[in-house]
């Protein structure tokens, strides 16, 4: 390591390797923060060695998530090394000025967030609800709750929904499997419609897709993560899984078109490494900087990060090598799908991975 600190030296030579920190279960675990998280992530920014911050996590702005984890780990951080799961539908251009359902976070954070990124419309679950008719009756115990976010529906041809975005995991899981059941099923997004199609993608005209492209998306894919409980617990994967489960047994399909993205995905690998590109350029602004030739990702969740950091074919030639820690959702004895090595923490994880760079 000693060689690295002269070697990244303000006017050394520009690593031509950078990392990408998972979030829970490898720096934070809830809200505390794991060991040697605040010494590994500060000795990289004394040495001017690029690193992101790739979570499937999510629910709050950008700019909020990287205030409250700078203060949490006691390194500076900005957003443009700091990537959650919903940060790639700021690329969605198309739909931002349709009228579009964003479910899932707390309260209407995740409305505002979309509404920051620039879609013009955006319907939340409770707005349907407060709407009253009972959309789902089962939820009047929130409804005070819900008031104090809910805003009236869009009217007329503003009504139609054209899209479906899952920010983050759903606090009513009743009401927005209801909500995006009913749209799925309806008449081109005009919620209290029904379609004869069911909503089915593999049929002509069902407006749910554009382009060849189902327009539901789901933004972390993890069944499990690692909370502050012993045992990992259900994630926004559990939700997707029950909206499947109740299409499927409302329509007898089993095709329920969508995008999932998030690790392991490749859609968000490859937003993360043009990230990874343009964040190391700027770290050393005017410099010729050449092509990042590895990356680094440590993770804690076999499935999102070790597979898609291995599975990852980078368009630039990048080679991603994944490094497992036992702090987050592995325990040891299940499948690890293939990390290059698994070490106890992140900071051996570091450690490991400098020494390979000799
Ligand atoms: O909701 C957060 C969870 O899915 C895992 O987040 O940071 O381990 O990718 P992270
Ligand atoms: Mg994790």
């Amino acid at each position: 390591q000693r060689r690295h600190l002269q070697q990244s030296a303000p006017n050394g030579p520009v690593p031509d390797f950078a990392f990408a920190f998972d979030i829970d279960g490898v720096l934070l675990r809830s809200s505390s923060p794991l060991p040697h998280a605040h010494t590994t992530l500060s000795h990289l920014q004394q040495n001017r060695i690029p690193f992101i911050l790739l979570t499937n996590g999510g629910g709050t702005s950008e700019e909020k998530r990287v205030e409250y984890l700078s203060s949490k780990l006691e390194v500076p951080l900005h957003t443009d090394l700091f990537i959650q799961s919903h940060t790639l539908f700021v690329e969605k251009e198309k739909l931002k000025k349709e009228t579009v359902l964003v479910v899932g976070g707390d309260g209407d954070n995740c409305r505002k967030i979309a509404e920051g990124y620039g879609y013009k419309r955006v319907v939340v679950p409770a707005d349907y609800l407060v709407a009253g008719k009972g959309v789902w009756p089962f939820s009047r115990a929130l409804e005070e709750h819900y008031k104090s976010f809910a805003r009236p529906l869009p009217q007329g041809e503003d009504a139609a929904v054209k899209a479906i975005f899952v920010f983050n995991d759903s606090r009513d899981w009743g009401l927005d499997a209801t909500v995006i059941l009913d749209l799925l099923l309806s008449e081109g997004g005009k919620m209290g419609t029904l379609s004869p199609r069911n909503g089915d993608p593999s049929l002509p005209d069902n407006g749910w897709q554009q382009d060849g492209q189902p327009r539901l998306w789901f933004s972390n894919p993890d069944l499990w993560w690692a909370s502050e409980y012993p045992l990992p617990r259900l994630g926004q994967g559990g939700f997707r899984a029950a909206v499947k489960g109740v299409w499927t047994a409302a329509t007898g399909r089993h095709g329920l078109g969508m995008n999932i993205v998030g690790k392991p995905h490749r859609e968000t690998y490859a937003f993360a490494e043009r990230r990874l590109g343009r964040h190391r350029e700027s770290l050393f602004e005017g410099r010729e900087v050449g092509g990042l030739k590895r990356v680094y990702m440590i993770g804690d969740n076999p499935e999102s990060d070790i597979r898609g950091a291995n599975s990852f074919k980078s368009p630039r030639g990048t080679e991603w090598t994944s490094i497992l820690v036992r702090t987050g959702v592995y325990r040891g004895g299940e499948p690890a799908h293939q990390p290059a090595v698994v070490v106890d923490d992140v900071g051996a994880a570091v450690r490991w991975a400098l020494e390979k760079e000799g």
